[in-house]
């Protein structure tokens, strides 16, 4: 069977997907240097699967240590999610952005390359369609960013495109997730973030765990229906099921191709705090504060590429991804 390299397959959305990955009969090998993440995650991926990842703690920035996981191990296909990905730390710690995320993701690359090894998935973000575009958002619009970690996105999309361009056998699918939440059911593995959390979802499970005393809303002055930023919220199994849509796919098609990973609705702030507080039973307290920087009123995603290309299309509601995200926080209070 395919061994497939997970890079950040310890964090939210790397174990998940290696969970779908082990489920679906791959051989998992892991790299993470377990910044932003445990190791204990890579044993909940053994309980929930009944299977091994095979796990290096290792860092990309690590050339050396990169190219011994490819000695060690046939890997037919890489899906990259390690990088930093807090858009306000990107603003204070710009080098530390680029060189990780960029310097990681060349040497990956590299490593690749001189393998033999030319099919990856790439852990791209609907940030790059940044703040000039109009949704739903199409995989055929213009790129930007307007921070040093949505720059980091569009810089290694680019990268990924001229390498594909440049030799015609690589197969490069970059996955442009909208907002991932949720858990997986089992509530062994979730979103884990380090001290307050930057997103709206594991910052409001803070809340009804009564760690926060309430919801700062950034704004309710937006062009939309109550005036709350509008996103499209997809739950993290559906978005791990997408990778191994994208791997399939891979498999077939040679050359560059972003897809959205999105549900193509939309849903506000203040919808996400009243489908949490059905998820838990309890209120959750919201203050009215100004904008935050860099926000935008609306994001959704255009779906139709994911279903044409990989036959998938995410399954699950507001509702149940914030019962898997309770069901989490409850079981984890702590985190991992
Ligand atoms: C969602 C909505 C906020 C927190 C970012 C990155 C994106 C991806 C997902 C990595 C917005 C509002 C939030 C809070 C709030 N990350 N909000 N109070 O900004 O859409 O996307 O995270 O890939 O790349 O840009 O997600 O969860 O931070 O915000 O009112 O305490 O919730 O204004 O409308 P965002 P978010």
């Amino acid at each position: 069977m395919k061994t497939i390299l997970v890079t950040g397959g310890a964090g939210f959305i790397g174990s998940h997907t290696c969970v779908e990955l082990l489920n679906a009969g791959y051989e998992v090998v892991v790299l993470d240097n377990l910044i932003n993440s445990k190791e204990a995650s890579i044993d909940r991926i053994k309980e929930i699967t009944g299977k091994d990842a095979k796990f290096y703690k290792t860092d990309l920035l690590d050339y050396e240590d990169t190219l011994k996981v490819f000695s060690e191990n046939k890997i037919d296909a890489v899906i990259h999610f390690a990088g930093l990905k807090a858009v306000g730390e990107s603003v204070e710690k710009p080098l530390a952005y680029y060189e990780n995320n960029i310097g990681g993701t060349l040497n990956l690359l590299k490593a690749m390359k001189i393998n033999g090894c030319k099919k990856i998935v790439f852990s791209s973000s609907a940030t790059v369609y940044g703040v000039n575009n109009t949704v739903p958002y199409t995989e055929d619009m213009p790129t930007s960013a307007t921070n040093p970690y949505g720059y980091t996105k569009v810089m290694i999309e680019q990268i990924l495109k001229d390498i594909a361009f440049a030799d015609k056998e690589w197969s490069v699918v970059s996955l442009r997730y909208f907002n991932p939440i949720g858990a997986h059911e089992s509530g062994l593995i979730g979103e884990n973030p380090k001290g307050i959390p930057n997103n709206l979802v594991p910052y409001i499970a803070q809340v009804a765990l009564g760690k926060l005393a309430s919801l700062r809303v950034f704004g309710n002055d937006y062009d939309t229906p109550d005036g709350t930023g509008v996103r499209d919220y997809i739950h993290v199994v559906d978005l791990a099921k997408g990778h191994l849509a994208a791997l399939k796919y891979s498999d077939a098609n040679k050359g560059f191709q972003p897809i959205n990973l999105g549900t193509g609705k939309g849903s506000s702030v203040l919808e996400v705090a009243k489908a949490y507080e059905k998820a838990c039973g309890k209120e959750i307290p919201v203050v009215i504060t100004p904008r935050r920087a860099g926000d935008i009123a609306w994001s959704y995603a255009d779906t139709t590429l994911a279903k044409k290309l990989l036959g998938w299309e995410a399954q699950s509601g507001l509702d149940k991804m914030c019962a898997d995200s309770w069901n989490f926080t409850v079981k984890n209070p702590e985190g991992i």
